[in-house]
Parts: structure tokens; sequence; C-alpha cells
């Protein structure tokens, strides 16, 4: 039978490269959003894979979108956590909520959601989880106390899981993807982004594929005795 995946923020971007990734290896997918009901229904009528609307930075919502995947699809197999959001300001300007918008979103998400599928998972003795950090959370961004806090923290608990996963067969993973061309990049200003590309050695942004086909390896049966890595695509930007 064909496992189960989630991709949280899985109808645009990164997400739905890794969606079709995924239904590409043979994998049942169910897609996650926040409130972008047109992209996911554009996503869903392109590729066929089933939409789900929930807000990864709510507990609750988590458990019963999970559960909801699980009655319809099966249960889940697999868990990509590339739900993110942006919130920028120096910390002169950020306010507080800014900064628990960042981090409740794109780190309590990732906990939230490897809640509800990882008991499972380790009762079936096979799972996967990769969690889509950034290279803003290995090497720090001005502007970013936020997301780089969450990113960061997004890679401490990949390999704190990994640990408790190794043995039930559970792999977790982080990807920390540099800059890529999305609608998240596309919201930076142009003047900015030409020095940021200036800095890419390959001299470019990345595609959302590129990170994908990076998810899809550590997702699927070879992947196996990877777990608690952060695999860097990031066109020679960091090297860590
Ligand atoms: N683009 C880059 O250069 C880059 C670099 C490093 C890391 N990343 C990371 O890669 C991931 C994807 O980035 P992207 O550029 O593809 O972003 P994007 O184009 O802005 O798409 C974000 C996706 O996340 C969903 N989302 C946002 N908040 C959510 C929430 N609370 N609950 C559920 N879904 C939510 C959005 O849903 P809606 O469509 O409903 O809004 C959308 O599907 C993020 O974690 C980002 O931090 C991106």
């Amino acid at each position: 039978m064909a496992r189960v995946a989630i991709v949280t923020g899985g109808t645009r971007g990164i997400g739905e490269a890794i969606s079709l990734a995924l239904q590409e290896a043979g994998m049942t997918v169910a897609a996650n959003f926040a409130g972008n009901e047109e992209r996911a229904r554009a996503f869903t009528d392109r590729t066929g894979i089933a939409a789900y609307q929930w807000d990864v930075a709510d507990y609750d919502a988590c458990q019963t979108g999970v559960q909801q995947v699980a009655e319809q699809l099966g249960p889940v197999d697999v868990l990509v956590n590339n739900a993110g959001i942006t919130r920028d300001g120096t910390i002169l300007k950020l306010t507080y909520q800014a900064w628990k918008e960042v981090i409740d979103t794109n780190l309590g998400g990732c906990f939230n959601m490897a809640k509800a599928v990882f008991p499972g998972m380790r009762d079936r003795k096979w799972g996967r989880i990769v969690n889509i950090g950034s290279i803003n959370g290995q090497a720090g961004q001005y502007g970013q106390v936020n997301y780089a806090a969450a990113k960061s923290g997004i890679h401490g608990f990949t390999k704190a899981l990994a640990q408790e996963g190794a043995r039930a067969g559970v792999t977790v993973n982080a990807i920390a993807p540099g800059y890529i061309d999305t609608d998240m990049v596309a919201a930076v200003p142009a003047d900015v982004l030409e020095k940021i590309v200036a800095k890419i050695p390959v001299g470019r942004l990345g595609q959302a594929n590129e990170i994908a086909r990076g998810v899809a390896f550590l997702c699927s049966e070879d992947g196996g005795f990877v777990t608690g890595s952060t695999l860097s695509i990031n066109g020679g930007q960091h090297m860590y």
C-alpha cells in the first residue's frame, strides 16, 4: 500500500514542489495550507492532491487535521514540516506579536505536528519526518531574530527527536534551504535581493524542486540510515 505523507504548507512554493516529489515517489499526499483557498484549489485541480486547511500553530487543529487525513487516506508515515512565515524587523521595531507568530508557526508547528504523528509511526516501526529549516537559522540574518531563532530551534528539535525515533525506525532530518525562488523571496525588495544573489557562489536563486528532491530522498526507503542530519541546499552560500 502507498505510504501516506502530510506536507504542511504543501500547496504552494517549496511545499508544492515537495508534495509533487512525494506523489511522484508513489506516496499518497495530503497538502496542508493556512488560508489561501484559491491557491489550494488550483493546486488540487492541477495535481489531484487533496488539500487540508488548518493552522499548524494551533495544537488542537493539528490533532484534528492529522486524524482527518488518517481517516480519509490512511495512517501517516511521512511528515514534512514545511509551513513557515516571516515577520521581519530589527529588534528595535519587532513587536512581541511578530516574535510570537513566527515562533509559534515555524517552530511550534513542528512540535504540534510531530506530536500528532509520532506515536503512530513508532507503533508501526516506520516513519520519516523532515523539517524545513533555513540558512538563516544556521548563519543568522539582520532583521530576523524571530525567524532565525525559530529555524535554529528546528535544527535542535530535529537532532533531539531523531534520538527518540532511531530505535523505532523513525528518521528525523532537516533541510536548510538557501534563497529559493518563491513568493516568500519575491517579497524581498529588488535591490536587497540583488545583493543576496551576488553572495551565492552558484550565482542564482535555488528552485523549489531542488529542495523537494532532497526531501524525497530523506523520505525514501534508501534514506533509512540518515537521521539527525541537516542537509544544506544553498548554492554554496554557507558551508555548515
Ligand atoms: N523561499 C526561501 O528562500 C526559503 C529559504 C529558506 C527556508 N525557507 C522555508 O521553506 C518553507 C517554505 O517556504 P516558501 O518560500 O515556499 O513559503 P511560501 O511560498 O510563503 O509558502 C508558505 C506555505 O506555508 C503555509 N503556511 C503558512 N503559515 C501556515 C500555518 N500557520 N499553518 C499552515 N500552513 C501555513 C502557506 O499556506 P497558505 O498558502 O494558505 O498561505 C503556504 O502554503 C518555509 O518554512 C520557509 O521558512 C524558504
